[in-house]
């Protein structure tokens, strides 16, 4: 890789330990995946800052990091944590998760991260620009970015988006060039698209199908809700590893199909009618009895709309007696929510809006048989997809108004 005077400078410990360490990271993922060089970014969002994933040694890394004098040159926001910082008890967080999460989000605090402790960042202040270089972790958070905004990135892990923190430098390779962006496959949209779950269902539909490749949707309502898309982009990452979509007259890089395609002409063709719609539905329905005992709204945290929408459908009624109903977002919206009255709506009725962490970064393989949950219902593809492999509870998975029915009525219809 050719390296600038000034990272040249970096990547000899010119500018302290902690600056070296990452350019050596830098450097290394950029020469492994044949990068010439390395690109400007002023925005990583950080995907390594809950301590299911961190543990005690990613901890210790980070807090290292910041004790050798690291601070970050760009902006920085983070993911979800592993704790809710009010209510950690009450929900079944273990003690010993509080007390280390503290620990790492002081630590990237004290590098000058924006602890917003979301994967919405999009949606609270860290918006990305059309054609911005960023450093962003989160999948579901980087398919928005590539594909909704027209940014460039990459799907960064812990360390990485910790090095371009520190650095302000990301290695130029995949999302970050032009030639890499086009679509390789077509996807018809036949079936109606009610609602946020049927994107959802799209997504996992595709990202079952795409691998690494990047999907392109003809037949798409021209006016999807930013839900609707953020939902879409959770699970094409989800069931896939799919990092960029194009939506032909919705997404920013796909105006026409031969833009979205670059010239070049699909690999393959497919078609997502009712027929597929409801198959995939079916699928991520993999708990055969009607028993309820876990609900989950907001994966990707929610919007405050959703949150509205989960208050809107309690107004007088109460959450089974049975059912923990969970709706995960992030600290900001919580606010905006309960100055409009949704939080108070919610927690009357039984439910908990938790803050800054979701069950797929809280240590829900304790929280659930502590609590005696044997199922996850939601309306979120990407949680039903993970929930059975990653804390082994089988999912009833609909749309919100079903979700919310047997929130109130303790069984899946
Ligand atoms: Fe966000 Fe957790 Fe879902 S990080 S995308 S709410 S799995």
């Amino acid at each position: 890789m050719v390296l600038t005077e000034e990272e040249a400078a970096m990547l000899d410990g010119g500018k302290g330990a902690a600056v070296q360490k990452a350019m050596q990271i830098l450097v290394a993922l950029g020469e492994s995946f044949g990068a010439e060089r390395l690109v400007p970014v002023n925005n990583v969002h950080m995907a390594g800052s809950s301590v299911l994933v961190a543990e005690e040694a990613g901890t210790r890394f980070v807090e290292d990091i910041r004790n050798q004098g690291g601070k970050f040159v760009t902006r920085v926001t983070t993911n979800p944590t592993a704790v809710d910082p009010t209510q950690w008890r009450e929900i079944g967080i273990p003690e010993s998760d509080s007390v280390l999460q503290t620990r790492l989000t002081n630590a990237y605090a004290g590098m000058g991260a924006n602890s917003c402790n979301t994967c919405i960042p999009y949606l609270v202040g860290n918006m990305p620009r059309f054609g911005e270089h960023m450093a962003w972790g989160e999948s579901s958070a980087v398919v928005f970015a590539n594909s909704v905004c027209g940014a460039r990135t990459n799907r960064e892990g812990g360390p990485s988006g910790l090095a371009s923190a520190l650095t302000g430098r990301t290695p130029e390779y995949g999302y970050h060039l032009k030639q890499n962006r086009y679509g390789k496959f077509l996807v018809k949209v036949e079936a109606k698209l009610r609602d946020m779950t049927d994107y959802g269902t799209l997504g996992y539909f595709t990202g079952k199908i795409a691998g690494q490749d990047t999907p392109v949707f003809t037949g798409m309502p021209t006016d999807p809700t930013l839900e609707q898309l953020k939902a879409l982009s959770a699970a094409l990452a989800s069931s896939g590893s799919v990092s960029m979509f194009h939506a032909v007259g919705v997404t920013p890089e796909a105006s026409t199909l031969q833009e979205a395609f670059g010239g070049g002409a699909p690999q393959k063709v497919l078609v997502f009618g009712d027929a597929e719609r409801e198959q995939a539905e079916a699928a991520l329905n993999r708990e055969p009895s009607d028993h309820v005992d876990w609900i989950l709204v907001g994966c990707p945290n929610a919007s405050v709309q959703e949150i509205r929408e989960v208050a809107e459908a309690l107004q007088g009624k109460k959450v089974h007696k049975d059912v923990a109903l969970w709706v995960t977002t992030a600290g900001a919206m919580h606010a905006m929510a309960e100055r409009n009255g949704y939080i108070r709506t919610i927690e009357e009725a039984g439910g908990i809006v938790v803050r800054e962490t979701c069950p797929f970064l809280a240590r829900s393989r304790v929280i659930a048989p502590n609590k005696g949950y044997k199922t996850l219902t939601t309306n979120s593809a990407k949680m039903a997809f993970y929930a059975p492999g990653q804390f082994g509870l089988p999912t009833h998975y609909g749309n919100l108004d079903r979700v919310m029915q047997a929130a109130i009525n303790g069984v899946w219809r």
